[in-house]
């Protein structure tokens, strides 16, 4: 599957995707992972610094949803995949870690796997109100006032 430009730059502008594994009972569990990059045009990872649970449920089911919003435009990308871990100490994580270094600085120092999902669909998400011919600007709008709001 090939991400478009779009989606690669959502990604890269909000790299916080939220996860949906399951785990060995067959629960589902999302959590949020801010370390996504996009490695080629069908390649997205994070990084694993303290998601034991993520990796535990990836051991035995090694397959993931994620969702990526931009919450400001209210629109977003929804992609499932398979996933392979590539661990510190590999050959293949060495030459791979030098761009989270680049982007992420020390915090990538705490990363001890590469969590990287071969993306086999990827759809956009929107909100609702551009069904009713809401637009990208009056959204942004919109959401900039409500976030001045809470964080003024
Ligand atoms: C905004 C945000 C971003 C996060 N990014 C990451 C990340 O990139 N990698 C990571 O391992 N944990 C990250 N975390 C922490 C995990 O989501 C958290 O430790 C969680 O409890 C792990 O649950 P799990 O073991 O079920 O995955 C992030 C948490 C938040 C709130």
């Amino acid at each position: 599957m090939i991400l478009t430009d779009t989606a690669t730059d959502l990604i890269a502008t909000f790299p916080l995707g939220f996860v949906a594994t399951v785990t060995k009972e067959g629960r589902p569990a999302l959590s949020p992972k801010g370390t996504f990059l996009v490695l080629d045009h069908t390649t997205v990872a994070f990084g694993n610094i303290r998601s034991p649970g993520t990796l535990a449920n990836l051991a035995h089911h090694p397959e993931v949803e994620v969702n990526f919003i931009d919450q400001w435009k209210r629109k977003g990308l929804r992609l499932r995949g398979s996933v392979r871990i590539v661990t510190d100490g590999t050959a293949e994580f060495t030459s791979l870690i030098g761009q989270w270094q680049e982007k992420w600085g020390d915090l990538a120092d705490r990363i001890t796997d590469l969590v990287l999902i071969d993306v086999a669909s990827a759809s956009e998400v929107t909100t609702p109100p551009y069904d009713d011919g809401a637009t990208e600007a009056e959204m942004i709008a919109a959401y900039k006032v409500k976030f001045a709001e809470i964080y003024p």
